[in-house]
């Protein structure tokens, strides 16, 4: 089996990893660019899209490089999944399917927030990825201008209140690879106050965690809705203030995996992946 572990020009723990991994599982594994223009897709069995964190000031080409390689390659996740995944819009369809979402007011270009009364504000973009372009303010009139902003730049904003918990019980990720649950980390919390994101803290500091059963069943519920097979998912919960969980993020592109924190992780995804292939 060869296999591309797809990823970008920086660090990714995952990756050493996983190569490792394949490595000694006898998979011929070789990480490749997503936009390396030597790369030939065809010569691979798939290509697992994984640490193409480059992507999110280039989506169209992003997409446009999924579509290609998919003409060449499994790619995996399809590339279907990837287009709707990488703007988070994707999470009004889920809420309108009935899957609990953090509240949120939707600001798109040409619109204006008027902005919700809460005690603290998040603002991020539809496409972001690590926390990116994304604040947490107290000031009503910062929030409304950071929207306006990300709006300004034809982008989509997405104002929410700020949730206390991702400090406390904390964000839990829950790994699915091939639809069945692997393992769960609960997250560092990742802005600071009256400021911006801790760069590269989305995946510092994580511990695994056994997820509570309204959480596994938040989980499965949000999966049900995707209709395509999924070589790996992470589903990202939070709880609101009445205690109930809710769908913050779906990551279908490029999620970190926490491969090194779960034993047993990489081979279970492999083992996911020869099943896909055989299917
Ligand atoms: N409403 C919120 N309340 C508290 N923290 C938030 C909220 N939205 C985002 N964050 C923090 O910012 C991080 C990144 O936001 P997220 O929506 O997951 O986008 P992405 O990971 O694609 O940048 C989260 O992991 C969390 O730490
Ligand atoms: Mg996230």
């Amino acid at each position: 089996m060869k296999i591309a572990y797809v990823t970008y020009d920086g660090p990714d723990d995952d990756r050493d990893v996983m190569l490792a991994h394949w490595r000694d599982a006898g998979v011929d594994g070789a990480a490749v660019r997503w936009d390396d223009p030597a790369a030939v897709w065809e010569a691979f069995d798939a290509a697992v899209v994984r640490s193409t964190w480059d992507y999110v000031e280039r989506r169209g080409e992003f997409i446009a490089w999924a579509r290609r390689a998919s003409a060449a390659t499994r790619l995996l996740n399809p590339p279907s999944v990837i287009e709707r995944n990488t703007d988070k819009t994707y999470l009004r369809a889920l809420a309108a399917a009935g899957v609990p979402t953090v509240p949120t007011t939707w600001v798109g270009p040409g619109e204006e927030l008027r902005p919700p009364s809460f005690e603290e504000y998040v603002v991020k973009p539809a496409v972001s990825a690590g926390a990116r372009d994304t604040i947490r303010t107290s000031l009503a009139s910062e929030a409304a201008a950071h929207a306006g902003r990300i709006a300004a730049k034809g982008g989509t904003a997405m104002v929410q209140p700020y949730l206390r918990m991702v400090e406390e019980e904390g964000e839990l990720s829950l790994l699915y690879f091939g639809g069945r649950f692997s393992h769960a980390v609960r997250r560092t919390a990742m802005l600071a106050a009256h400021g911006t994101a801790r760069p590269r803290a989305d995946h510092v500091g994580a511990e695994l965690r056994t997820p509570a059963p309204d959480q596994v069943a938040l989980a499965e519920k949000v999966l049900g809705q995707i209709a395509e097979p999924l070589l790996y998912a992470r589903v990202d919960l939070v709880r609101l203030p009445d205690g109930t969980p809710a769908l913050i993020e779906l990551e279908l592109t490029e999620p970190y995996l926490y491969l090194s924190d779960a034993p047993g992780a990489p081979g279970r995804l492999t083992d996911a992946l020869r099943e896909l292939l055989r299917a």
